[in-house]
């Protein structure tokens, strides 16, 4: 099995101000020496927030991501920032499909895979995220949803290490319930094997495969000791410092 380390990653959504984002990035910086050497923070706050997080976390190894990009490098788009935009400002990853941007903003997994694309193109390393909805969830159809979301929006080609999955269930996220052990267990698996029919063995193996929806410090162990499970996309408890590093102190 490649060894592909843990990734703790923080999505602050439209959450906070200036002071704020320069607070809680400052208060992570300060209280991550305790975590495993194996175990990296990311955070991504809103993109105005971004210079100010860059300067919180200058030279240590909190990394920097965005919450979005536009598949083109620049052009008439008002409103939207590309992912060389993004790298300019130090950010090495970018969260891409998001289900509230598929919802919200109608994305698909075409639209998906050329965001993803996009990324790469600027040396960002995509966090692709798929997950069921409740409806999928009860019939029975989560792993082969999320299956199809994964053919649709990975890019072709894509060296695994610079490629991270998040499975979100779109019913999980924000509700404060999550999937049992076995749930997730098994979407997981069946993640690592459609990346590896896609990929082929080696590249699928490298790929890290996140669980977002409800992560907190009080299931982050359970959930993080899961085989397949290679850290977590992180939403409400990200916004506090101390519920953030409890969850990355979560890994053993
Ligand atoms: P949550 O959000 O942790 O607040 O459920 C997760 C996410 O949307 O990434």
């Amino acid at each position: 099995m490649a060894d592909r380390g843990y990734l703790i990653a923080g999505n602050w959504k439209m959450n906070g101000n200036l002071e704020s984002a320069t607070e809680l990035s400052s208060a992570i910086v300060g209280g991550a020496s305790n975590i495993l050497e194996t175990v990296e923070l990311l955070l991504c706050p809103p993109a105005v927030h971004l210079q100010a997080t860059a300067a919180a976390i200058s030279g240590t190894n909190v990394r920097l991501g965005g919450q979005d990009c536009h598949e083109a490098e620049s052009g008439a788009f008002t409103g939207d920032i590309s992912a060389e935009m993004l790298a300019n400002m130090n950010c090495s990853y970018v969260i891409v499909g998001h289900s509230e941007r598929r919802d919200a903003h109608h994305e698909g997994d075409a639209l998906v895979w050329r965001k993803a694309n996009a990324a790469l193109r600027a040396g960002l390393a995509p966090i692709i995220c798929v997950g069921e909805t409740e409806q999928e969830r009860l019939s029975g159809n989560a792993e082969e949803v999320v299956a199809k979301q994964l053919k649709a929006s990975v890019p072709d080609g894509v060296d695994g290490s610079r490629l991270s999955v998040a499975y979100e269930p779109v019913w999980a996220i924000g509700s404060g319930r999550t999937p049992t052990e076995e749930e997730i267990l098994s979407v997981h698996s069946a993640m690592r094997k459609a990346l590896k029919d896609l990929l082929g063995h080696d590249a699928g193996d490298s790929i890290r495969l996140l669980y977002g929806g409800s992560v907190k410090p009080g299931n982050a162990a359970e959930i993080l000791m899961l085989s397949e499970v290679d850290g977590a996309l992180v939403g409400g408890a990200s916004l506090s410092a101390s519920d953030f590093l409890s969850i990355a102190l979560a890994v053993k």
